[in-house]
């Protein structure tokens, strides 16, 4: 984190705030209260009341404010509009809201095709905004932060970063589990975290709290906002074999310029290995 300087005034990013938090008062109260929790893909996979009541409130403000942009949303899934795509996880976190476990965030996002345009994750209990304006830069903002620059860390060595990671619902069926990744570069870095909401990873990485981040297999409402946080930080976001990260992409790895380039080299190494000896070679 670096710098003061003010979010430029702009009325998405006006919106995209309000919305998370308002949806975040939502969680803040559920999450000391009762409540229902179900299962989607498999047993570990979860929904929540907060989930759907977080959502409800987020899509009220974007189509009060933008009645004609589309909206794909977590619980609700596709709502069709223009141009210009809102991309929201009402509460990205789920396992750890359901376990009690104080991490979890709203993310909410608007890109046009593959371009961000504004971007917010909210974490509700510490009550900060991380935002996001396309060739703006990103802020923090929160009772100890006003319009804070963000900015990801110029390390360069993987032996002093902290890193995060995260693992995916279909760890249990996927070869790409991200545990042969994992085990090679926790010998080699300061730590691994593993925090459970993966839109705060990527605004932790923005922030400078961790060096970088990388994870397989995430849906748009979880990284639309946080890799426009990090690009916007000055970080350098592609996917984990190298390639150019989009909404649909199978990885994404993110860092500073100076770390980047050797977090992939030990992601690559340990998918390479993880895939055996090539058939005939
Ligand atoms: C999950 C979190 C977690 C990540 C999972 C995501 P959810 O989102 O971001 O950190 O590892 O892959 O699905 O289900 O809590 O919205
Ligand atoms: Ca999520
Ligand atoms: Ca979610």
């Amino acid at each position: 984190m670096s710098g003061v300087g003010g979010p430029p005034i702009d009325a998405d990013l006006v919106v995209a705030i309000a919305a998370a938090r308002a949806a975040g008062a939502v969680l803040r109260d559920a999450f000391e209260g009762e409540l229902t929790i179900e299962h989607k893909s498999s047993e570990i996979d979860l929904v929540t009341t907060a989930d759907r009541a977080a959502e409800a409130v987020v899509l009220e403000h974007l189509r009060r404010a933008f009645p004609d942009d589309a909206i794909v949303a977590e619980e609700s899934g596709a709502h069709v509009g223009g141009a210009r795509r809102w991309i929201v996880d009402p509460l990205d976190g789920t396992t750890n809201f359901a376990h009690r476990f104080p991490h979890f965030s709203v993310s909410i996002a608007c890109y046009v095709g593959a371009t961000g345009l504004v971007g917010v994750v909210y974490d509700p209990l510490r009550d900060e905004v991380f935002a996001a304006a396309a060739g703006h830069g990103a802020w923090l903002d929160s009772p100890r932060h006003d319009h804070v620059r963000l900015s990801v860390t110029s390390r360069d060595r993987l032996a002093t970063s902290l890193l995060a990671t995260g693992f995916g619902y279909d760890r249990a069926s996927t070869a790409t589990n991200n545990l042969a990744e994992f085990n090679r570069l926790l010998p080699k870095v300061r730590g691994i975290r593993r925090p459970g909401s993966a839109a705060l990873d990527l605004a932790y990485a923005a922030a400078g709290r961790t060096d970088g981040y990388w994870e397989y297999h995430l849906a748009p409402w979880d990284w639309a906002a946080g890799a426009l946080l990090v690009r916007e930080a000055g970080g350098v976001v592609t996917r984990m074999d190298g390639g150019p990260w989009t909404l649909d992409a199978p990885s994404i790895a993110v860092a500073g310029a100076a770390l980047h380039p050797a977090l992939l080299r030990e992601l690559q190494a340990a998918s390479v290995a993880a895939a055996g000896p090539v058939a005939g070679g």
